[in-house]
This record gives C-alpha cells, sequence and structure tokens, in this order.
C-alpha cells in the first residue's frame, strides 16, 4: 500500500525505517521529512497542518494509509477532516480523533478524565479568569512546590514547577490575565508535586483492543546528571530496569484498561498510540500526562526493539483486528543519545554540515535524523535535536559506548551530548 507519514523529526525517522522494512509498502511519503526520511521514501514538502494540501496530494497518489507522527495535526482534528470528507473517508489515519486527541491538548480534560475514571494522578484544581481570585487564595496555602500547567499545547513549555507562593502566583497571573501561553493556556490546571521516577509507557489501540509496546525512559534534561534546563529529550532507554512485571501489571490495570474503557464509554474514536507519561511514587504508578502520539527520543529506542512489521500492525488497528497481534520484541537493551545543536536548548545556528554519516556501518546500531537537511550532496543540520543514535547492548553501558563510538565518527560543529543516558541503572 501506499502510505503517507506527517511529521519531521527523529520519530518519524524512525517510523519511516521501520515501515520501508515492509513488504507491505509499496510507496512510502513523509511530509515534510528530514534527511533521514528520504533515505527510506520520497519528502514531500507539505505541511503538516495543510489539511487540504494533504488531503489533495493523498488523492493524487492514491495513498491507502496516513500515519501522524507529531500532536498538532491531531489536536486540529486531522482525523476528523479525513472520516467526514467523502474523498478521503476510505483512507484510514492513524491517529486519534479531535475528541480523543484532547487527553493531550486539553490539560483539564485529560484530569477531569482521570478522576472520572479513578486513574491514579496528582490531585489537582482547575482555574480561568472566572475563579482567579480563588487560584491565588489557593496558590498561597498549597504545599511547595506547585505545578502550573497550562491547559492547551504550549510547544512543550506549558508545565512550570514553581519553588515558592511568589513565584507560583506570578506565573498564574501571566497564563491567566496575560495568556502568555494564548487563549488555551488561560485555563490552569494547579497540582500537587510528586516525587519519583518517571517513564513512558506506550500502547497502540484500534478504539476496543490494544498492544502495549516496549516502555522507555528519557532523559529531558540538557546536562549530565539531570541538571540543566528542559529539552525536547537528550536520549532514552528501553527496556527500563524497575518497570518489572509486578509495575506493568499495576500500570495495565490501574491506567491502561480504565483509560481505554473511559474512552469507550465516552464514546471517543480513538485509533492511534496513547503514551502514558508516569511517575513511580514507592511502588505505584501515577499519571503525570497523556500524549495521544509516541515520544521523541522514545520512539526511537522502541520500535528498533519491536520485531513486528509495522505496517502490518497499522492495518490490523485500522481494521479493529489488534486482538488478533501478538507483539514480539527484543530483549536486549536499547539505548538512544541525542546530538545536539551548540546553544540548544537556547539558540543555535542552523546549516552546518554533518561529517561522517557514510562511515557508519555498525550493526545493531542507528542513526536517526531528528533535525536534518538535505542540501544537494552535503547533509546540514536544521534544529535543535540533530540526531538520535540507538544502538543495542547486552548492559546499558555497552550500548552507550556503542553510540559514544558513533558519535565519535559522526560530527558537526558545536556538536554536543550527554554521555550519561540511563546512569542511574549502571
Ligand atoms: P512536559 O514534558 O513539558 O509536559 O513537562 C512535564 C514534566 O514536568 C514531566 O516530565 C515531569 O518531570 C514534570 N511534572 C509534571 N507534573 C508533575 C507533577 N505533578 N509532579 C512532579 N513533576 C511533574
Ligand atoms: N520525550 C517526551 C515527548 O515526546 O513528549
Amino acid at each position: 500500500m501506499n502510505i503517507l507519514l506527517l511529521g519531521s523529526g527523529g520519530r518519524e525517522h524512525a517510523f519511516a525505517w521501520k515501515m520501508s522494512q515492509s513488504s507491505r509498502c509499496t510507496k512510502l511519503f513523509i511530509a515534510p521529512g528530514n534527511a533521514g526520511t528520504s533515505l527510506c521514501g520520497t519528502n514531500v514538502e507539505l505541511a503538516i497542518n495543510d489539511f487540504k494540501g494533504i488531503k489533495q496530494f493523498c488523492i493524487d497518489k492514491q495513498i491507502e494509509m496516513v500515519i501522524v507522527g507529531p500532536e498538532e495535526p491531531l489536536v486540529n482534528g486531522i482525523s476528523d477532516f479525513f472520516s467526514k470528507d467523502a474523498a478521503t473517508k476510505h483512507i484510514p489515519v492513524i491517529g486519534p480523533s479531535k475528541a480523543g486527541a484532547r487527553l493531550e491538548g486539553s490539560k483539564a480534560f485529560a484530569k477531569a478524565f482521570m478522576q472520572r475514571y479513578n486513574i491514579p494522578t496528582a490531585a489537582y484544581k482547575e482555574f480561568n479568569t472566572e475563579n482567579y481570585e480563588e487560584g491565588v487564595a489557593y496558590l498561597q496555602s498549597h504545599n511547595l512546590p506547585i505545578v502550573l500547567k497550562a491547559d492547551g499545547l504550549a510547544a512543550g513549555k506549558g508545565v512550570i514547577i514553581c519553588q515558592n507562593h511568589v513565584e507560583a502566583i506570578a506565573e498564574f497571573e501571566l497564563m491567566i490575565q496575560q495568556a502568555k501561553f494564548g487563549e488555551a493556556g488561560k485555563k490552569v490546571v494547579v497540582e500537587d508535586f510528586l516525587t519519583g521516577i518517571e517513564l513512558s509507557v506506550f500502547i497502540l489501540t484500534d478504539g476496543k483492543n490494544y498492544v502495549l509496546l516496549p516502555e522507555a525512559k528519557d532523559y529531558k534534561r540538557a546536562e549530565e546528571g539531570d541538571k540543566g534546563l528542559n529539552t525536547g529529550g537528550m536520549g532514552a532507554i528501553s527496556p527500563v530496569p524497575f518497570a518489572d512485571e509486578v509495575f506493568m501489571q499495576k500500570v495495565t490495570n490501574q491506567v491502561i484498561n480504565p483509560t481505554i474503557n473511559g474512552l469507550k464509554q465516552e464514546q471517543i474514536d480513538y485509533t492511534g498510540f496513547i503514551f502514558f507519561g508516569l511517575i513511580k511514587v514507592g511502588d505505584e504508578p501515577f499519571v503525570i500526562e497523556y500524549n495521544c502520539r509516541m515520544g521523541d527520543p522514545e520512539t526511537e529506542v522502541v520500535l528498533p526493539r519491536l520485531k513486528n512489521d509495522l505496517v502490518a500492525l497499522f492495518e490490523a488497528t485500522a481494521a479493529q483486528r489488534l486482538h488478533e497481534v501478538k507483539l514480539e520484541t527484543d530483549i536486549r537493551q536499547a539505548v538512544t543519545i541525542v546530538a545536539v545543536s551548540g546553544g540548544y536548548p537556547g539558540e543555535y545556528e542552523k546549516g552546518l554540515p554533518i561529517d561522517g554519516l557514510d562511515l557508519v556501518q555498525e550493526d545493531d546500531a542507528f542513526v536517526f535524523h531528528s533535525g536534518t537537511k538535505q542540501e544537494e550532496d552535503k547533509t546540514v543540520t536544521n534544529g535543535g535535536r540533530v540526531l538520535a543514535v540507538t544502538s543495542f547492548g547486552n548492559s546499558l553501558p555497552k550500548a552507550v559506548e556503542k553510540s559514544k563510538s558513533i558519535l565519535d565518527i559522526v560530527q558537526f560543529d558545536g556538536m554536543h551530548f550527554r554521555s550519561d543516558i540511563g546512569y542511574e541503572f549502571y
């Protein structure tokens, strides 16, 4: 079948790489893609939110399935756009309806949903312009630290953890009165701070059934030892040592099953991935956030471990046949290390040539492109996160060593990375 994949990051390169291995994939197009995805299929100059352009492209190229990488088109309703149009309703979209994408697109919706279905999460209250004064009073007597979350999508910046009351009230004022995160961010969730260790759990669901993908842990802070600014993710590991059978059974019973049942009960169409951002407090899982897509860089360790044909898996999802599927995973340790531009997550230069890409010939290692672009015969940097180098190993240190050895070969000006990914499990 002909497939269109939307997105342009490391996650999408990993998707494209995996789908291109399938005998069921005839032509693969990626919009807009990056230099890495162009090695797996054909990049198309289409913006991810240009629904009309995407529709026309699908008709012209006889696309038979659309896979949506990032959250934005989902929150904007691309699945509904396709299913409601007579010209595209036969094309399955892997990605939830607009209603389903609210799990990520509205923090207030997600919290209320979790409360309705008794899904463990931090205690919270919701505020907006109408109960602003009540909110200030609530903050004044809240335990520290205080977590503030803007309701709508905020490019990963909408969560603020405040260490004192003055800062919390100032941020609250900026969010609600000054619309720091736009109109949708004028609604704010104030929640208790949870202390524990985080991990990411993923399912692929057809709305009735689901398969549990390998779990992962990402490393969001810019500097070693989990210090420095927050980033999109500096690396990830899978499997996660503490996610043992007992813990994952709790996740299934207390988080995943009630979420699927809640979606069914509310008749919310959901075909696609659910990413549960979890924190383990003591021995118990709590939900920090839902995402309506896969994680990045988590996908770069999850998909290499998946032995199933990904296109066949998507076909089973579209046909609501996921109960017939059994996932097979590589039991070895996978690690990805993200090589970022000098200055990231602050300002950085783009367009710098990347050397050594053609010299990497390792088995069990993959160089996924995040922010790259092909300029004639040169591959150049085109973002903050540039490459995600994934390796397998029989242990975490071995896998990390392998990715680091590749980053001795592949280089660009100003490149840096965290060499301590997975450090707490050594
Ligand atoms: P983001 O990825 O921007 O949504 O940031 C969310 C991050 O903030 C999470 O990965 C956690 O590290 C942290 N966080 C969010 N909510 C809480 C909470 N209730 N308690 C502790 N940390 C939290
Ligand atoms: N790595 C976290 C995310 O994709 O949101």
